[in-house]
């Protein structure tokens, strides 16, 4: 049993990847955070995700588990051209390599009452930009917002903007970074690493947790070089309700897909194996519609 702080943890390790999971519950307009946690952006009810696998096929994907029409009140005024997009909780950052998302559907009236069951397009696609085994490569990597700016060719109405990020860190052990036979600690900053040295296997060593102030002790599970079990990679998306004037209304976004119907459990995007996959990436979901 090896137990230690953080910063011994990182010399024991050969290569740790800071990791967390995160909420992107805050709207960003120009560059700036609006409203707050939640103002413009339907809660779920789990606060974590829940597994991807489990609402893949349902209509928990368009929003997140609980986040359902009726739940945020209103929506924040935005011009065609603006910049917008969403801000993670807690002034966290994005912690996990993978793609970085946004979908976008037009109400057929109040925002607040729709239920995504209309048509969506992709508005904007974040993916790799060198090798995708190295954290360096995906650009949504280290930041506290994904943000694109609205075309505005765009309709004017209001819409839901699904903003989500798919961590791929996970994906050759299944869905646990902490030992499976344990609930999964509330931890802001868990470190997920890899280790070749085998007296490590199986041993502990314990994380220093800010926002429960004490140690928690984190299995170092065997790293696999091939993949072991179901992939699991973890998704975290939100919708956030705005309404859009200054469109010319002159685009008609196509590719138009279906939420649920976007994804598959062995689209390649979703099972890549960060640690092991190699290759290229392959991003999930249809293309960027053309506006
Ligand atoms: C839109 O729907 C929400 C939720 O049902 C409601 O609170 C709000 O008053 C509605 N807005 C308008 C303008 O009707
Ligand atoms: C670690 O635990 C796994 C599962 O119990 C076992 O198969 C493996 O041999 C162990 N590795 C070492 C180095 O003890």
């Amino acid at each position: 049993m090896v137990s230690s702080t953080l910063t011994a943890a990182v010399a024991l390790l050969s290569a740790p990847l800071v990791s967390s999971h995160y909420i992107l519950n805050i709207l960003m307009h120009n560059g700036a955070a609006v409203g707050g946690e939640y103002a413009y952006v339907r809660k779920n009810s789990n606060t974590y995700m829940p597994s991807f696998f489990e609402i893949i096929d349902t209509n928990e994907l368009r929003c997140n588990k609980g986040a359902v029409a009726g739940s945020t009140a209103t929506y924040q005024d935005v011009q065609a051209g603006d910049k917008i997009g969403l801000k993670l909780f807690n002034s966290e950052f994005i912690e996990h390599p993978g793609p970085g998302f946004f979908y976008m559907s037009k109400a057929p009236g109040n925002v607040s009452d729709y239920d995504g069951s209309g048509d969506w397009f992709k508005v904007w696609e974040s993916g790799p930009t060198g090798s995708p085994t190295t954290t360096g490569a995906w650009p949504t990597y280290g930041k506290y917002t994904m943000e694109f700016t609205l075309p505005t060719t765009l309709e004017d109405g209001e819409y839901l903007l699904r903003g989500e990020h798919i961590g791929i860190h996970e994906n050759h052990v299944g869905k646990p970074q902490v030992n499976p036979s344990q609930p999964q600690p509330h931890v802001e900053n868990c470190y997920y690493a890899q280790t070749t040295n085998l007296n490590l296997m199986n041993s502990s060593v314990s994380l220093y947790s800010h926002s429960h102030s004490h140690l928690i002790p984190i299995p170092i599970i065997p790293h696999a070089t091939t993949q072991l079990t179901t992939p699991s990679p973890t998704p975290d998306m939100e919708c956030a309700q705005i309404r859009i004037t200054g469109g010319t209304g002159t685009a008609q976004p196509s590719p138009l897909v279906k939420i649920p119907g976007i994804y598959s459990r062995t689209d390649p995007g979703l099972t890549y194996n960060f640690w092991g996959s190699g290759g290229t990436y392959t991003m999930p979901g249809p293309a960027v519609a053309k506006s």
